[in-house]
């Protein structure tokens, strides 16, 4: 269920209660009252002088309850931090823990006001509610399409928030840009939280097809057969154990006023369950092995949102889907393949899979687009999240001024990202004694991580800037963060919509 808002002049009559957002500025907070009568403004700073606790610090609420009114029964302070330090970002994260706060308070309708003169040293009122609005969207999303019986308590009814201010049409306008992002990230996390066996290649690949192609997305299908007539031999023995054979879905949003000139490119891992294969992983938690399509995830959600927002800009995504299972058919440690590249590979190790999908949708991209940049995301090893956690994604470049880009990016869309190294040494323990490569290191578990992107390098070619994001520890999460409820994040969709519209629209 998402949330809904209303935009409007003044605050409705069915308002139960008011948000009122508040900066602490030199140890004083600043809250407008002005959409109250005098005698509650009165009753409220005096509320507030009372209190000691209430430091207006990011997201923290202030309540008050006015007793003598039939409707608007409670007025919610909502702080925004230190105003000379606030951020967009900021803004965001308090808009989520407000969103949680209201979803478990009782109250159904309401009302935020922005005051058309209440702004920070950097942010004006305007950009303070849209990305208010923004954080609280965000935090709201729940995956609840499997809950036969909705819950008939309080905390299900609130789903409907008015702002009301002299700004509210500049604020709408502006909010109207990161919907669509929103919409991308929910995109996104549907299909992470989504269960596998409700989400396999093929019909991945057809829901694509369904939401993207009528927002103006051209979607091609690369299924099975036509992969072994091409020789796409890594992405379809990592499919080879299952009964839902792989698919490639390559997704063009073509927005830019320049109909030539290269194409920026993603990239998606989309194993839609990892079981390992004949290396098979332990059986506890592998139900969260569901989530490593993370990558491919992010590409359509960002695919989504670009369209949404009518982003100006060429870029094509391309995602392998693949589900890796043991069985009598699948492929074997042992087995040497020959990629769609034409380098062969010796598989060590079944469950180092996601790569072989990558390095056959990184051929497909090159070959076909020659594009400006690639950026894959993946869900690649157990090594990133050992290093860093949930926290940051792990990012590999060759090209210091696309990181340079995609760290600045990261900042504005508020998803944490560290540079990680590439080192020859790693791109050369990926070589094979038997064949051209192999899919383990050859010091095993050791820099997994940095590995595995040295695997991927050898599939890039001269020349071509490349960043490799591995969102292990980033796609799923099991704890809630202020604009990121628990499981599928989303993650990289914000970024990358942000990569693309700071530096390479027009
Ligand atoms: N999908 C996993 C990586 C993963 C682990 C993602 C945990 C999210 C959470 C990947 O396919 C994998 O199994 N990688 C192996 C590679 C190893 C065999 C070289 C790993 O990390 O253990
Ligand atoms: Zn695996
Ligand atoms: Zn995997």
């Amino acid at each position: 269920m998402s949330l809904n808002f209303k935009f409007s002049k003044k605050m409705s009559a069915g308002s139960d209660a008011l948000i009122l957002p508040a900066w602490m500025d030199k140890n004083e907070i600043g809250v407008d009252t002005t959409a109250l009568t005098l005698e509650d403004a009165d009753s409220l700073k005096k509320a507030l002088a009372k209190d000691k606790k209430f430091k207006a610090k990011s997201g923290e609420i202030f309540s008050l309850t006015l007793p003598t009114h039939k409707s608007l029964h409670k007025v919610l302070v909502l702080g925004l931090g230190e105003c000379e330090k606030a951020t967009e970002q900021s803004l965001q994260q308090a808009g989520g823990k407000l969103s949680a706060a209201l979803k478990s308070s009782g109250l159904k309708n309401p009302a935020l006001h922005i005051a058309a003169n209440f702004k920070s040293g950097t942010i004006n009122a305007t950009s303070m509610g849209a990305h208010i609005l923004f954080g609280m969207a965000l935090r709201h999303y729940a995956f609840d399409r499997y809950k036969t019986k909705k819950a008939e308590d309080e905390s299900e009814k609130f789903d409907t928030l008015t702002l009301f201010s002299d700004l509210h049409s500049d604020i709408e306008k502006q909010y109207a840009t990161l919907n669509a992002i929103k919409e991308g990230v929910f995109y996104a996390r549907d299909f992470v939280n989504e269960a596998p066996n409700v989400l396999y290649p093929e019909s991945f690949a057809e829901i694509l097809k369904k939401d993207l192609k009528p927002l103006g997305v051209d979607i091609e299908i690369i299924d099975d057969r036509k992969m072994e007539k091409l020789g796409m031999d890594a992405i379809l023995a990592v499919g080879k154990g299952s009964e839902n054979k792989p698919r490639m879905v390559i997704m063009r949003w073509n927005g830019s006023k320049k109909k030539t000139g290269k194409p920026l490119a993603l990239v998606g891992k989309g194993v839609t369950f990892d079981t390992g294969g004949i290396s098979l992983k332990p059986g506890a938690g592998m139900d969260e092995m569901k989530m490593d399509m993370g990558g491919a995830a992010a590409v359509a959600g960002t695919m989504k949102a670009l369209a949404l927002r009518d982003a100006k800009a060429n870029v094509v995504g391309v995602v392998g889907l693949a589900e890796n299972m043991p069985s009598h058919n699948a492929y074997r440690p042992g087995d040497i393949l020959t990629s769609y590249s034409g380098k062969t590979i010796e598989v060590l190790n079944t469950d180092a899979e996601g790569r072989l999908v990558l390095a056959d949708c990184l051929t497909h991209v090159q070959k076909t687009y020659k594009p400006k940049f690639i950026i894959d995301l993946a869900t690649l090893t157990g090594a990133m999240m050992v290093a860093l956690g949930h926290e940051y994604c792990g990012c590999f470049a060759n090209d210091d001024d696309l990181w340079r880009n995609i760290e600045s990016s990261a900042k504005t869309a508020d998803e944490k990202i560290w540079r990680m190294p590439l080192d020859e040494e790693w791109k050369k323990q990926m070589e094979s004694s038997i064949a051209d490569l192999q899919n383990l290191g050859k010091t095993g578990r050791w820099a997994g991580a940095c590995t595995a992107a040295g695997f991927l390098e050898h599939f890039i070619d001269d020349g071509t800037p490349w960043a490799h994001m591995d969102i292990a520890g980033t796609a799923y999460i099991k704890s809630d963060k202020p604009t990121v409820p628990k499981f599928g994040t989303g993650y990289g969709v914000r970024l990358i919509d942000r990569l693309i519209a700071e530096h390479y629209e027009g």
